[in-house]
């Protein structure tokens, strides 16, 4: 806990008490590669020490970005043009950022992103072609430069993560899949590489783990990072 003080109304300093910050920690990682499956464990174990933990998903996570997402997921929109894309995630984004990432974390609350600018430089400017700097560029101007305490970025080979991706499409959000099915291997190698190149550049925010091992040997080697960024 942070203090302030503040002066009482008698003219003698009190002492007010205002939660420090929360933490921002993002998922980045293809899909399928099990970002849903270890936030949804690393949100338990950090309930079950007294954390508020606040969960979001890009895009989506407020009314308007979920509008965008049916928008962006929607078959009749597959030609969107990729600037257009960023524009659209970037307005779902901005929105998350003002009325639930922001207040969050100054409530003391932690927030788990399911995603955030990471996804927008490996998918529009890698994948789609449009170069990281228009995403930087974007992410200064629009969300202040806002960046995650801790990035999980789950790694695995391309090869595995359309499977998965597809089991869990049939199994659980049946046709929002539809649309990642059709894009082509080269697109996810160019994301894939772009996420890579990220996490070489911003190795003290990014955490690499090897999305190909078993569900719980990753959930431990994230709880050791995140308590390395509590105790450090
Ligand atoms: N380490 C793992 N080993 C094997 N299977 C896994 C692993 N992690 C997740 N899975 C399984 O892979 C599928 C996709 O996982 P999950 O939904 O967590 O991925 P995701 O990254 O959230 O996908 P998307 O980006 O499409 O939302 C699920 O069926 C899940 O149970
Ligand atoms: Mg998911």
């Amino acid at each position: 806990m942070r203090e302030q003080k503040v002066l009482s109304t008698g003219g003698f300093p009190t002492i007010a008490l205002r939660p420090a910050r929360g933490k921002l920690i993002s998922f980045e990682g293809m899909d399928g590669s099990g970002k849903s499956t270890q936030i949804a464990l690393l949100a338990s174990e950090l309930r079950r020490f007294g954390i508020s933990v606040v969960l979001t998903r890009e895009p989506g996570g407020t009314p308007l970005g979920e509008t965008i997402r049916a928008l962006l997921l929607d078959l009749n929109n597959r030609g969107i043009h990729p600037t257009a894309e960023l524009a659209l995630m970037f307005a779902s984004r901005a929105q998350l950022v003002a009325k639930v990432i922001e207040p969050a974390l100054r409530r003391g609350e932690w927030v788990l992103c399911d995603r955030f600018v990471d996804f927008s430089e490996a998918y529009q400017g890698g994948g789609r072609q449009l170069g990281s700097e228009i995403v930087l560029v974007m992410h200064q101007a629009l969300l202040g430069g806002l960046t995650p305490d801790l990035t999980i970025l789950l790694d695995h080979d391309i090869a595995e993560s359309v499977p998965r991706a597809r089991t869990r499409s049939i199994t659980t959000e049946g046709k929002e899949n539809r649309r990642l099915e059709n894009e082509s291997r080269l697109f996810f190698k160019r994301v894939q590489q772009t996420f890579r190149q990220i996490a070489a550049r911003d190795k003290e925010r990014v955490f690499v783990t090897d999305a190909m091992g078993p569900i719980d040997v990753i959930h431990d080697e994230i709880v050791s990072e995140v308590a390395r960024l509590v105790f450090s």
